[in-house]
């Protein structure tokens, strides 16, 4: 047995719009190791978010299985996929997602609300989390208030209050300039080495999927070649 964190098995997924059917994801095989850092690359409409989706148990696949984070996803309901997301994974989207009314430590807070803990307790997570992410003298800022690379901190913040194990990230630096976009991808490197998290994000930029420790091709649905990047280098 390996040690995955990730293992997709003869995924098949179509969708179907105006009476045509679109195969997206053609009997998928993957696996993803407990702890590593993953990119995951590919022509736009390979299949990349529709895979995401899938290893989050947001959408189900039409055959085959995804085992995530010890779980057998098709086993589950619809009342235990949602518990199992609000414990196992966390979200990152291109476009942060923040809710605007909210603060940062209110945005933060907000996954928390499925976990049993007192509000005190909440609010001491949702600081935690934003003080890692180097926010903490922000967290009474609302989105507007906040340049896109700090918002994106946040929404990582939000993703890892529950301290989930697995990492989704959908193009978490599209939208932001240069600068933003190192300092999202310096923070995903430390989530990965100093915290372990299993972290599969899915960009176009070659220059942020060489901060991952191997990089996942997806090409019509099928696996294309799996590259395996030197040592990350923290900051
Ligand atoms: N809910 C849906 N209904 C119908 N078709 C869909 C749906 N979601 C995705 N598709 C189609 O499935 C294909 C794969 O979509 P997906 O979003 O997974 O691609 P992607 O690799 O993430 O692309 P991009 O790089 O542009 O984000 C595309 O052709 C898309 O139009
Ligand atoms: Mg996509």
């Amino acid at each position: 047995m390996t040690n995955a964190m990730i293992r997709v098995k003869n995924v098949t997924k179509s969708y179907s719009r105006g009476g045509e059917t679109l195969k997206v994801l053609n009997g998928l095989n993957l696996e993803m190791d407990e702890g590593r850092f993953y990119a995951l690359m590919g022509p736009s409409g390979s299949g990349k978010t529709t895979l995401l989706n899938l290893v989050g148990g947001l959408d189900h696949p039409d055959s085959g299985d995804l085992f995530v984070a010890g779980a057998n996803l098709s086993d589950l309901d619809g009342a235990e996929l949602a518990r199992w997301r609000a414990d196992n994974v966390g979200f990152v989207f291109q476009g942060f997602n923040l809710i605007p009314v909210l603060s940062a430590r209110e945005n933060v807070e907000l996954p928390l609300s499925l976990t049993g803990l007192s509000r005190a307790e909440r609010k001491k997570h949702a600081e935690y989390a934003l003080e890692l992410v180097g926010l903490k003298d922000r967290m009474n800022h609302r989105p507007k208030q906040l340049s896109g690379g700090q918002e994106q901190r946040v929404a990582i913040a939000r993703a890892l209050a529950t301290d989930p194990k697995v990492l989704l990230a959908d193009e978490p630096t599209g939208d932001l300039d240069r600068k933003s976009a190192e300092q999202v991808l310096d923070l995903l490197v430390r989530l990965n080495q100093e915290f372990k998290k299993t972290i599969l994000m899915v960009t176009h930029d070659p220059h942020a999927a060489d901060r991952a420790q191997s990089i996942v091709h997806l090409e019509k649905g099928e696996l294309g070649r799996i590259e395996h990047n030197a040592p990350a280098a923290a900051k």
